[in-house]
């Protein structure tokens, strides 16, 4: 009975210590998990209004997946003609003269990245930024753009993008420095997330375990109860002190069955409600433990 009792309690604790040990290789496996770090880029932007130069710094773009990191700068062009996509393997990019090197603007869309990263590389560019769709803001992701040649490709927001693009219609010249900025790694926040939940998890299961082992749960109150009726009905038995001439004493009866022993004057016997009686010391421990009489199995809580 008490050996079943005390494997039910600690069985969710077992639980427990084997959510300790998920959470430990959890922590363990982090290194291991996917998820790339992104690496931000911060662009400075510098043109001329009327007479004086804007330069403007910003985080504003990420590199591609598949780019470099590197410091790149140049003039920014745009792609020839309404289309702005440079998709078209033929298309020209407006050059301003005396530019020695240059970035090409270009819109997201119509072809995978790598297609227009090529196409821009192959008319001499020396990185890509890459603007997003209309509607999304200065919303960037991680380009992937696997088998461009070794070019800085970077993502910028479509409000960014459209403001450049504005300029250099207007026939603004502008020039970009792109530099890396900042890794951030989302999978680390995910995971750390993740974990500290699971590990608070685990401990509030651990201070419940603790929690409820410390309070007596309704099997070992009942116990309590239980025995402390047998004690109360116990007490409540007829107690004898025998004396010379009882006929207790007579030797042809019967001795005391818990102990075998004879009824001597000055013995304290108990008398059941059965009407058996027996030893005081030897009946009460009896009782406790089995509450019936050994003679007859008469039950003593019944009475
Ligand atoms: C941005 O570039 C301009 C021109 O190269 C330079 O003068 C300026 O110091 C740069 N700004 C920052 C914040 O690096
Ligand atoms: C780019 O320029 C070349 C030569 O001037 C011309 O043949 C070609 O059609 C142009 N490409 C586009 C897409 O306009």
């Amino acid at each position: 009975m008490m050996n079943t009792f005390k494997l039910n309690t600690s069985t969710p604790c077992s639980v427990s210590s084997w959510l300790l040990r998920l959470s430990v290789f959890l922590v363990l496996s982090l290194p291991d998990s996917k998820g790339k770090a992104i690496w931000t880029a911060h662009l400075n932007i510098t043109f001329q209004a009327g007479n004086r130069i804007i330069s403007e710094l910003g985080e504003s773009g990420v590199f591609g997946n598949h780019s470099p990191l590197q410091r790149v700068s140049g003039a920014v062009v745009l792609p020839e003609g309404w289309n702005q996509d440079a998709c078209n393997p033929l298309t020209n990019f407006s050059r301003p003269e005396g530019a020695d090197s240059w970035l090409a603007l270009i819109e997201r869309g119509g072809c995978t990245f790598t297609h227009k990263i090529n196409v821009a590389t192959e008319k001499g560019a020396s990185g890509v930024i890459i603007y997003n769709y209309p509607g999304t803001g200065n919303k960037v992701f991680p380009m992937s753009h696997r088998r461009t040649e070794n070019i800085v490709a970077v993502m910028i927001g479509n409000l960014k993008g459209m403001e450049l693009w504005h300029l250099i219609q207007k026939g603004v010249y502008v020039t970009i420095i792109i530099e890396v900025g900042r890794i951030h790694m989302p999978w680390v926040s995910q995971y750390v997330m993740f974990f500290f939940t699971f590990l608070s998890a685990t401990v509030a299961y651990i201070l419940y375990c603790a929690w409820r082992s410390s309070m007596p749960n309704s099997f070992t109150r009942r116990r309590r109860q239980v025995k402390a009726d047998v004690k109360k009905a116990i007490g409540q038995l007829q107690l004898r002190v025998l004396k010379e001439g009882d006929k207790e004493l007579d030797p042809d009866e019967d001795n005391c069955v818990v102990c075998f022993d004879t009824y001597k004057p000055q013995d304290v016997v108990r008398i059941l409600t059965c009407k058996h009686f027996f030893h005081k010391t030897c009946i009460d421990p009896w009782l406790l433990a089995h509450r019936t009489c050994p003679m007859c199995k008469c039950e003593i809580l019944k009475t």
